[in-house]
């Protein structure tokens, strides 16, 4: 695990830890933190002439190194008072454990700038996240420098540990998704969830290949044929909300996909290790809720398969009959994540009587063209389960853009031979065409939200809290603010 995972918090104050690197802050006006206040005086002005050099500013994203008194001084720029929200106190945290990172340094403290603790949660958020480093197959003995200790000073919120906890289960989804399709498996993905049900009391079912082709999931059955890795379709419950209807979330755990006949070119290819990131949501979803022990219903869904091109891999043209009893043309066989949850969105609406389902899947290249890295694309049926999102989408920082599911999108997914058909139009709408496909699957009346995080799962811009290139993820802290509301 290279990433620390446990935060701490003392009302201590700079001159009593012996954190190898102290960090307080300035804001834009040049008011001080009052800890920096407190090292301003004790170091007979040694900020106030950086000032008046002109050196520091205040600016979010501005760091400056001091040495007072035999410790390393950290001076961050928290930009504009009436600015300073907890998204941007979860970007000051990433940079103190990068920084910490960066110049070899394993213990950090930072100050807790709030008010009230209103923000510590997003402290321990930051502190964890901008710490995560996937080093697990470096060898080289220079490579494994990892963050030991953090520490909140000033505070001893419980929202500290809290935070802590939430970035842990961020990171857990990294590591899943990060490690390559020959170790996170869709075995690997049913033990990870027998981990999260050992720690949360959780109940836990796998049904295996046989098992669910019987049960007549015959579109996750239909992608599995291409691999002879054993599929597995997984359930998590946690019932801990007295009769409350359960909140349902799906993650699509495509751990490879090579596109199966309709093969995808070889460039890039190897990115899609990366197509089981919805289950990597979902399950550290799950991971934080073990932890936290709200008290709320939660059942959590992942089909989970490769999609190769074995001897007896299913074709285009090929008609599949889903669990729902509907029957699907496939016209490629890249379209698989819609197949494998067609099954698990049918499944949830059958078996429970759902508040709402959520599902996340990178389902389509098309949402990296609309919206880049930066947001992820959202469709559904209900206006209210959608305004929710927003707001969740505001506390956590964790950006969405809406896509309508109006009538004519939903026509196109209609087959001339079968009930409906795998794509949309070829070149249109491909993203809104993945969110109708799904609709067919999910129980009428009840409320859902797809969240295609095609472009948001991996490969963003660096902030403080994510990682380059590699897996974020994504949606785990919209989804724990969704789910406590
Ligand atoms: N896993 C891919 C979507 C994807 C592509 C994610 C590129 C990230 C980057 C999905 O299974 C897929 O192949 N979708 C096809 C659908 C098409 C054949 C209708 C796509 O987007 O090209
Ligand atoms: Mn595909
Ligand atoms: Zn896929």
């Amino acid at each position: 695990m290279a990433h620390i995972s446990i935060v701490n918090s003392t009302k201590k104050s700079w001159n009593e830890t012996d954190a190898g690197l102290i960090a307080v802050g300035i804001y834009q006006d040049k008011k001080f933190t009052p800890m920096a206040d407190a090292i301003n005086q004790a170091s007979n002005g040694a900020f106030t002439e950086a000032i008046e050099l002109g050196d520091v500013k205040g600016k979010t994203g501005e760091s400056h190194l001091f040495y007072v008194d035999g410790k390393r001084i950290l001076l961050l720029g928290l930009g504009k008072k009436d600015k300073f929200d907890s998204n941007a106190v979860q970007l000051v945290a990433g940079t103190v454990s990068r920084t910490a990172l960066h110049k070899k340094i394993d213990s950090v403290a930072m100050e807790c700038f709030c008010e009230d603790c209103e923000h510590c949660q997003s402290c321990g958020e930051g502190l964890v996240l901008g710490s995560y480093q996937f080093i697990d197959y470096k060898t080289g003995k220079d490579d494994g420098f990892i963050l030991k200790s953090a520490t909140v000073l000033g505070c001893d919120s419980p929202n500290v540990a809290k935070g802590a906890a939430i970035g842990n289960s961020v990171c857990f989804a990294r590591d899943l998704a990060n490690h390559p399709g020959n170790t996170t498996t869709p075995s690997r993905l049913a033990e990870a969830a027998k981990e999260i049900a050992d720690e949360g009391g959780m109940k836990l079912t796998v049904f295996d290949r046989e098992e669910f082709t019987d049960m007549g999931m015959g579109a996750l059955a239909g992608v599995a044929l291409g691999t002879d890795e054993p599929p597995k379709f997984i359930i998590l419950e946690y019932m801990n909300g007295g009769d409350a209807k359960p909140k349902i979330i799906v993650g699509k755990g495509l751990t490879f996909d090579a596109g199966g006949i309709s093969i995808k070119p070889a460039g890039k290819m190897d990115e899609m290790k990366y197509d089981m990131c919805g289950s990597a949501t979902v399950l550290g979803t799950m991971k934080a809720i073990a932890a936290l022990k709200p008290k709320i219903n939660v059942v959590c869904i992942v089909p989970s398969t490769e999609n190769l091109l074995g001897a007896k891999a299913y074709k285009p043209g090929d008609i599949l009959k889903a669990y729902n009893g509907k029957t699907i043309e496939v016209l490629n066989t890249d379209a698989e994540g819609r197949l494998i949850l067609a099954d698990a969105l049918a499944y949830a609406s059958k078996h429970y009587d759902p508040e709402y389902i959520l599902d996340f899947a990178t389902l389509t290249g098309a949402v990296l063209v609309t919206l880049g890295h930066i947001a992820t694309g959202v469709m559904g049926t209900d206006d209210s389960l959608m305004n929710k999102i927003k707001l969740a989408s505001k506390s956590s920082g964790e950006k969405i853009w809406e896509f309508p599911l109006w009538p004519e999108f939903c026509k196109q997914i209609k087959s001339d031979i079968a009930d409906v058909k795998n794509m949309g139009t070829p070149g249109q709408a491909g993203s809104i065409a993945g969110g109708a496909f799904l609709k067919e699957f999910v129980g009428e009346d009840i409320p859902w939200v797809h969240f295609d995080i095609a472009g948001t799962a991996w490969g963003s811009k660096t902030t403080s809290v994510d990682p380059k290139g590699s897996a974020t993820g994504w949606g785990v802290r919209l989804v724990l603010d969704m789910l406590n509301s």
